[in-house]
């Protein structure tokens, strides 16, 4: 190694350790402020500032640096000091948010959205709370001032009972899978539907196709809205006949016993029964031979990431839209919803699937 580049190194070093020293200024600087926020101080102290600066002008006598860089760098430093003492005071409580549920354990929902708010900056928090009495926990967190609420099995229909007001989907349908909170208005939406539609469509033009819909659920029922606005022809196949008929008749689309599905003709096929879902992840709502070359199959089940039913119908040379897409769609949509911020679509999906991934 020659001089230069030992030179150039040595002063690598150096501004490794300045910046590590100026790090831990502000950190000490970050703990005065919460000093002063207990004891009523305030963050701009003029005495204080002028010690400083007579302490650092006194330690330049003999050295290199000259009395007007101190000063400069000195002022800059102090401006950040002063900047995130403030920051740190006045940032306002966070905006709280909770997927409301009955169990919810292992809901993925919590670690995804607080991702996407930090990843946007968004001062808020979400966290899961099992309810079986999901009104009365509605109304405790409208008392506690929370921004909105995710619903999930088994509320999605229940919860409408308690609502203001039910917007698009939620009213057609009365299925609601988020709460908005606002000038103390409790409002429904369903983007569930949504969600689904833009899985669908990032893969194929839906216009014109024949889709087989398995299920009529209350996920079924989100999907089932949503291809009827899509003006696809939609078959649907349930295990409970009666259910299934009643959801086609709402939906404008055409029932099928369940084992009779092999014999419709479809371009889409969509699990939105609750079938390979874990732990019986070796099941399938219907048998492989349903699925043909170039069909576009969608899962809505994402626990396991690759449910048998996407595994087959890959292996039948079909286009696979997993179950994490439409769950990661129907979250920015609400993310979008509660924060008026676009959500971060990739940072969602990447963190669901490493969660899945580490659970797998
Ligand atoms: P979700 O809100 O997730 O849709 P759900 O309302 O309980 O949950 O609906 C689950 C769906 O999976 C229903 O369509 C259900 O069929 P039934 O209406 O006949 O109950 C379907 N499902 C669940 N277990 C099933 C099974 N073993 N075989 C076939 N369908 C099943």
């Amino acid at each position: 190694m020659n001089d230069l580049d030992n030179f150039r190194k040595q002063i690598d070093d150096l501004d490794q350790q300045i910046l590590a020293l100026l790090d831990e200024r502000m950190r000490t600087s970050i703990a005065i402020g919460l000093v002063k926020r207990a004891t009523n101080a305030m963050v701009f102290d003029a005495g204080r500032e002028f010690a400083v600066f007579d302490n650092l002008l006194a330690g330049t006598l003999n050295k290199r640096i000259p009395e007007w860089a101190v000063l400069d760098i000195f002022s800059e430093i102090i401006k950040v000091s002063r900047a995130l003492q403030s920051d740190n005071l006045q940032q306002a409580p966070p905006k709280l948010y909770a997927v409301l549920g009955h169990p919810i354990g292992h809901s993925l929902s919590p670690v995804m959205h607080n991702r996407a708010f930090s990843f946007i900056n968004h001062n808020g928090l979400y966290f899961a709370l099992d309810t079986t009495d999901v009104g009365r926990t509605l109304f405790a967190l409208k008392d506690l001032d929370f921004g909105g609420a995710s619903i999930t099995m088994p509320h999605k229909e229940t919860i409408v009972d308690y609502l203001d007001e039910l917007i698009g989907v939620a009213k057609e349908m009365r299925v609601v899978n988020t709460v908005v909170f606002t000038n103390g208005k409790l409002v429904g939406y369903n983007t569930d539907s949504e969600g689904a539609m833009l899985s669908l469509k990032y893969r194929t033009e839906l216009e014109g196709k024949t889709v087989l819909l398995l299920g009529a659920g209350g996920a079924a029922r989100s999907i089932a809205y949503g291809l009827k606005m899509e003006k696809v022809t939609t078959f649907i196949a349930n295990r409970d006949e009666e259910k299934g008929r009643k959801l086609a008749e709402l939906t404008g689309a055409v029932f099928v016993p369940l084992d009779e599905a092999l014999g419709v003709a479809c371009d889409i096929i969509i699990n939105a029964t609750s079938v390979g879902m874990h732990p019986n992840a070796d099941d399938m709502p219907v048998p492989p031979e349903i699925f043909q070359e170039n069909m576009l199959v969608m899962d809505i089940v994402y626990n396991p990431l690759h449910t048998k039913f996407i595994k087959e119908a890959v292996a039948r040379g079909c286009v696979p839209v997993d179950g994490v897409s439409m769950f990661v769609q129907q979250g920015a949509r609400q993310f979008e919803l509660w924060t008026s911020k676009a959500a971060p679509l990739p940072i969602m999906r990447q963190t669901v699937l490493s969660l899945l991934k580490t659970n797998e």
